[in-house]
């Protein structure tokens, strides 16, 4: 079976400082694994090259055994990609109830539908992961 994650010699370049350099791990399916390191490691920087948020100036990201590594954010999600964020109040004056609807790709524009769909939500269009 495919490696679920599987990051190969990836590396993040932001000017002349290499955040990230020739970083390789496979995480297996139902295999938890950590990422440890001091604060400005590249800890977060290979977070976001591997979900997508950032696209890595080198290496390679498979996942279930797709290239993903030059898709955006969104459609790694659709492939099955999840994660969390290390600060998750971004609407803190909305109720629980009130950030529950704004998910909702019915209460929404067209043009921040990738929300429900990077957050998973049942029932969007772009919601089901497909890993065929
Ligand atoms: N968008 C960016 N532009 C330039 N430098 C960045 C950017 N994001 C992170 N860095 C730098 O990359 C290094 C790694 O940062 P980061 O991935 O946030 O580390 P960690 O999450 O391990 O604390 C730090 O030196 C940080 O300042
Ligand atoms: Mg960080």
């Amino acid at each position: 079976m495919s490696a679920a994650i599987e990051v190969s010699n990836l590396a993040k370049v932001f000017g002349g400082l290499r955040a990230v350099d020739d970083v390789t791990l496979h995480v297996a399916p139902g295999e938890r694994r950590a990422l440890i390191g001091p604060n400005g490691a590249g800890k977060t920087t290979l977070f976001h090259c591997v979900t997508g948020t950032l696209l890595a100036s080198s290496g390679q990201v498979r996942l279930f055994g797709h290239d993903v590594t030059h898709l955006p954010d969104y459609r790694r999600t659709e492939l099955g990609m999840g994660r969390t964020f290390q600060i998750t109040n971004v609407f803190t004056e909305l109720s629980l109830a009130e950030k529950s609807r704004s998910l909702d790709h019915r209460h929404r524009p067209a043009q921040v539908d990738y929300a429900p769909a990077t957050f998973g939500v049942p029932g969007h269009p772009r919601a089901g992961a497909r890993r065929a």
